[in-house]
């Protein structure tokens, strides 16, 4: 069967794998490791072998096998290539992602090469590793292919800086295919002997194992997470038992060549190894950064020449983003072009060592916005990151409001993020990964005097925010929305001078950085930032109440004797989506809605009424009124309790008043009766059921002066 070239390119995956510290210790102890490298083995301070990388998405490798059509009795891993991005933490899922990128041929007698390559990406959202695999096929070469670049790996003519020897145990074997691979050859005597070996043999993984762990030991002890990249060529079989020398030369700072050879045969089992390490000094920087990297990450910051969005491209670059500096260099009010803006930003950048290309597009039309985007794929291949922050003022009073004020702001700052977005977020759904920021204002969240466009503006991209990040969840795509508050330009007029200079834009990149890295947990989310000071704003929805029977339209009246219900937000929630918002409506008339709510009216108790009397006060009817009512309630649920009202206040004590004007005297049943309306004041006087003593006149104004509804 020949190999099926139609699987090149063909995505495989994804492909989900969930592990624990467990897992991490059983690979571990797989390769070999014990009591001498205790932090691979023991849960507390647990470190990751970097090779786990391959271990753990095995499945990918055996479905690229699957997928190229390979001859199975003639394959063989090949090569191993694994870049790290990130270091492993020790426990979580992973989500690999790849295909076959090539398929070359070595000739009839010599075989073919499949090339796959995948991406990790872990459940934190970071991407962990990128594995380059090369298998084998040995009855598959002639197909007429490109025989492929051949790479030989030269080794100084010297003796290595550092050799490593080790024995992995006779039954090794059995231990390392708990890690995944589980294949007979492995672990099958008979089947072992009939594919022409003495006995099971040792997978070229687990080997691949103990190399890992012994470049470590010697260029870069106890910090595996140093790992930059690690690639191996697998060369001979090795039985169990047989002892092995890692020997490693040291090429350069941060990069070394090794092999591993068979210290019984001489045969050499692993070539052709490259590792790659992170310096002292940049494992610790990036340690000091807190973990927040960019390293991989292309990020666009729109309108990054000046204020919020040149901080955000600074750091953003800092941290390892390569960064789009996107600036029209226009003026406050959106007049005028220039690049020098988004020029200078760039050698900032590049002056710290980090990577940057200006762009001077407007935001405002769907071409600009296409360009931006172009320009990140141009220079560096994806986009990871944007940023919608560019913005312009055009304060008026409404009157004063003409279109073209209207439109310009609503230009750059809603279709704005449209335009940008839309282009980015294609590429970042090819890519299954993505983090969006809008930039909201307290103008918009909360109204500002003078700026209608504005507000209307920052408030619709909550809109647009709330149906991205939908829209976004299945791609790993996440939304969130800052409302800043910093001196700028945009502010520099607006602010008290004292407090322009404490208002740095810097205080609020922190939260931003945060929402655009791989850690950022949340999606639809707005935040106010500013002078170090965060907090989170949400629309909530209160619980409401049905007004009739929901076949009978209420009146408006009807409305306005609920309305304290209507208005209450306690215990207000937020909602997902709208669907989800339409629930409490769809629910309220349920029969067991309902009965609740009969049920919470009918438990209305005594103590209940009295707490809610302050409310219930119609503090505009008092003018005037001196009163003091008390009232004492018999029954179980009875007390005292005596309201005084005076210079338009309200105020309700338990006990008895020294000097009550009128006291109301009633069971505990007839008075909530009374209270839902159920029971008439003068029926319930006449009947006996209420009794009035002192200022009989003075107890008409209750009605009037407290509106329980
Ligand atoms: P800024 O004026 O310092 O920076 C805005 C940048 O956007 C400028 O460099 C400008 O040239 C650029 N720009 C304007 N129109 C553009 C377009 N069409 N295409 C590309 N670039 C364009 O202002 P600041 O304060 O840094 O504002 C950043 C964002 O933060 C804006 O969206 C603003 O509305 C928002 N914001 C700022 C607040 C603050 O206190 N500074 C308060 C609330 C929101």
């Amino acid at each position: 069967m020949a190999l099926n070239l139609d699987a090149i390119g063909k995505k495989i995956g994804p492909l989900t794998k969930d592990y624990t510290w467990k897992d991490v210790i059983l690979y571990a102890l797989g390769v070999g490791a014990g009591f001498d490298e205790l932090e691979y083995c023991y849960e507390h301070q647990l470190k990751v072998i970097p090779s786990f990388a391959i271990a753990s998405v095995f499945e990918f490798l055996a479905e690229a096998g699957l997928s190229s059509n390979v001859d199975l009795s003639g394959v063989l891993h090949g090569e191993q290539d694994i870049i790290f991005h990130n270091p492993i933490p020790t426990e979580g899922s992973l989500t690999t992602e790849g295909a076959i990128t090539a398929m070359y041929d070595k000739g009839k007698d010599k075989g073919a090469l499949i090339v796959a390559e995948a991406e990790t990406i872990h459940s934190n959202g970071r991407k962990l590793f990128t594995n380059i695999f090369t298998i084998f096929g040995r009855k598959d070469g002639g197909f007429g292919g490109d025989p492929g670049p051949s790479e030989k790996v030269e080794f100084p003519d010297r003796a290595p800086d550092f050799e490593e020897k080790a024995t992995p145990s006779p039954n090794q074997p059995l231990l390392y295919r708990l890690s995944g691979d589980v294949f007979q050859l492995h672990v099958d005597p008979e089947f072992a002997k009939a594919s022409g070996f003495e006995m099971p043999i040792m997978h070229g993984l687990c080997t691949h194992g103990y190399a890992c762990r012994a470049v470590i030991k010697h260029l870069f002890p106890g910090e595996p997470e140093r790992m930059k990249r690690f690639r191996v060529r697998f060369s001979r079989t090795l039985y169990p038992g047989d002892p092995i020398v890692t020997k490693i030369w040291k090429t350069a700072e941060g990069s070394a060549l090794f092999q591993t050879v068979n210290e019984k045969t001489g045969d050499v089992v692993i070539d052709g190894g490259i590792v790659e390490w992170l310096s002292a000094e940049e494992y610790q920087r990036r340690l000091e950064m807190g973990g927040i990297r960019f390293e991989d990450r292309v990020a666009i910051v729109t309108g990054a020449g000046a204020g919020l969005g040149k901080v955000y491209a600074l750091e953003l670059a800092r941290r390892g983003a390569k960064v789009v500096v996107n600036d029209l260099g226009g003026a406050r009010d959106g007049t005028g072009s220039g690049t020098a803006a988004a020029d200078k930003v760039v050698e900032e950048i590049k002056a710290l060592g980090g990577e940057a290309v200006a762009n001077y597009d407007s935001v405002a039309t769907p071409e600009g916005g296409r360009a931006i985007v172009d320009t990140a794929i141009k220079a560096f291949g994806h986009v990871d990151i944007v940023i919608n922050n560019a913005g312009i003022l055009r304060d008026k009073s409404l009157v004063k409001m003409d279109p073209e004020n209207w439109k310009a702001v609503m230009d750059v700052h809603l279709k704005g993020a449209y335009n940008v977005t839309r282009p980015a977020f294609i590429k970042m759904r090819e890519n299954r990964y993505g983090r969006i920021i809008f930039t909201t204002s307290a103008a918009g969240l909360y109204g500002n005097f003078g700026q209608t466009n504005y507000s209307a503006a920052k408030t619709a991209l909550i809109g647009f925010m709330n149906t991205v990040k939908l829209e976004g969840e299945k791609y790993n795509i996440k939304a969130n929305t800052i409302a800043p508050v910093a001196a700028t330009r945009l502010t520099e007029d607006v602010m008290p001078p004292d407090l322009f200079e404490k208002l740095k834009p810097e205080f609020v990149a922190p939260l931003v950085l945060y929402l655009c890295s791989d850690q950022c947990p949340v999606s639809g989310r707005i935040y106010n930032a500013g002078m170090g000071y965060f907090n989170r704003a949400a629309i909530l929805t209160g619980p409401g109440t049905v007004v009739g029977d929901g076949t009978e339209v209420p009146t408006p009246e009807d409305v306005a004797s609920k309305m304290k219900q209507i208005m209450s937000m306690e215990g207000a929630q937020e909602f997902a989506n709208a669907t989800e918002a339409f629930g409490p409506m769809l629910e309220a008339f349920s029969p067991k809605k309902q009965a609740e709510a009969a049920q919470a009216e009918a438990g209305l108790t005594v103590k209940e009424v009295f707490d809610g009397m302050v409310d219930a006060f119609q503090a505009d009817q008092a003018a005037g009124v001196d009163v003091v009512f008390q009232y004492e309630i018999s029954g179980d649920q009875g007390g005292t309790w005596n309201v005084v009202v005076k210079d338009g206040t309200c105020e309700v004590n338990e006990g008895a008043h020294e000097n009550p004007t009128t006291t109301i005297k009633m069971s505990d049943a007839d008075f909530l009766a009374l209270m839902r309306g159920e029971l008439n004041a003068m029926a319930a006087y006449t009947g006996g059921k209420l009794k009035i003593e002192g200022d009989l006149m003075k107890s008409q104004l209750i009605e009037k002066l407290f509106k329980v509804s």
